[in-house]
């Protein structure tokens, strides 16, 4: 019988496994603090201390008051709650309807400005250059006395790069315009701070960082004007009716705090990690391309292409070769109405859809380890060096 093959996570961007600690008090605080946050009683009473103490954590590891924390359940809830809350406001109290996102944003960011254009706002998009960064410049050029929000996320999920996130803040408050980031990628990766960072409204969430899945946080700064998304009891200040999950937002607290704590050596270490796998890679074969600018990437996400008129294979192809290897990572295409398309971040860099199908994201976490990081190498060289064209 052929020995079981050893499975690699290097799919960090994607998700992480929730942390021991974290879990443990996630588990902890479900049996401790299990009343409802509103309730006037004891029980009420000790879940809504567990629940302010965690966002104070949260908001101090960002940057923020705790009275602009606002919890979600993840990233994509708070970029909805950013953009049509913001839209929805501005345009009953100012009249203004315009909003401009990057085009490598996020499809919770892209898909909420498409609803958006759907009700009648205009959405523009500012272009991303081949280094997959978008131009502040290129940004404020789309500024019309209309617009009322711009979004540009701060760390890229597909390809890692690094967004001039405080330039493009201080021109839309230039303009007296709202600024929003989605800093799902960036939190525990690079330094988050939201006045530094020039946002009004900030995005997180907790399963990027070892935290659970289903929470995550949406940062309205004090005086911004925003809509909620839901409506029904007055928790979270009238912005987020709905019982809080106290269990899952004290993980979140734990998960943001670790991460923030531990930045540096995970840097460090991820650093490290893609360097060898870039070498190993690069010294092995011919016509990799690796994408975005990467002295401006975070260290922890390295997305490569193979060039497409080398190689004699697919993306999903390449992919699967790689699981089958034991290797989890990312494709960047993704399968729209029955076809492989290349991801829209790799097209919006101008990319030849060629190569952009040939392209892989391998994310690393504070789990990885060198050797698997080896493995991953010598397993998509393999793969490489026998689709390679002769
Ligand atoms: C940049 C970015 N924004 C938003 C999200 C959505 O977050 P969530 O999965 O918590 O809804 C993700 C997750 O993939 C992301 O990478």
């Amino acid at each position: 019988m052929d020995a079981p093959v050893r499975r690699i996570y290097l799919d960090y961007a994607a998700t992480s496994p929730v942390d021991a600690d974290v879990a443990s008090v996630v588990s902890a605080e479900a049996a401790r603090a299990f009343g409802n946050a509103s309730s006037v009683h004891s029980y009420g009473r000790e879940a809504k201390a567990v629940l302010e103490r965690s966002r104070e954590t949260i908001a101090r590891c960002i940057g923020a008051e705790p009275g602009e924390v606002f919890f979600t359940s993840g990233g994509t809830e708070a970029d909805n709650h950013a953009l049509i809350g913001t839209a929805f406001a501005a345009r009953r109290k100012t009249g203004k309807s315009h909003l401009i996102v990057s085009s490598i944003e996020h499809h919770a960011v892209l898909h909420c400005a498409d609803y958006l254009a759907s009700l009648g706002f205009t959405v523009s998009v500012a272009p991303a250059g081949a280094d997959g960064r978008v131009n502040p410049a290129d940004v404020e050029a789309l500024i019309t006395p209309a617009t009322c929000l711009i979004s540009v996320m701060h760390v890229n999920n597909e390809i890692g790069t690094i967004q001039p996130v405080a330039e493009i803040g201080a021109a839309a408050h230039a303009h007296g315009v709202l600024f929003h980031t989605d800093a799902v990628q960036a939190v525990g990766k690079i330094p988050v701070d939201v006045r530094t960072l020039n946002a009004d409204l900030l995005s997180i969430t907790a399963h990027k960082i070892y935290g659970p899945k289903g929470i995550g946080a949406i940062v309205i700064r004090r005086g911004t004007d925003v809509d909620a998304l839901m409506h029904g009891g007055s928790q979270e200040r009238k912005q987020r009716a709905g019982t809080e999950n106290v269990p899952l937002i004290a993980g979140f607290a734990r998960a943001v705090e670790r991460a923030v704590n531990s930045m540096d050596e995970s840097r460090m270490r991820a650093g490290a990690m893609k360097q060898r796998l870039v070498r190993n890679v690069c010294d092995a074969i011919d016509g990799v391309i690796l994408n975005g600018d990467q002295e401006r990437t975070v260290p922890s996400i390295l997305s490569l292409s193979l060039d497409g008129a080398r190689y004699a294979i697919d993306g999903e192809t390449l992919l699967i070769n790689m699981d089958l290897r034991g290797i989890a990572v990312s494709s960047g295409s993704a399968c729209t109405s029955g076809s492989v398309q290349p991801s829209h971040v790799l097209q919006a860099m101008g990319r030849e859809s060629r190569d952009a199908l040939l392209t892989l994201r391998f994310s690393f976490g504070t789990p990885t380890t060198m050797d698997d990081v080896d493995a991953a190498a010598d397993a998509f060289i393999d793969i490489a060096a026998r689709a390679a064209r002769r």
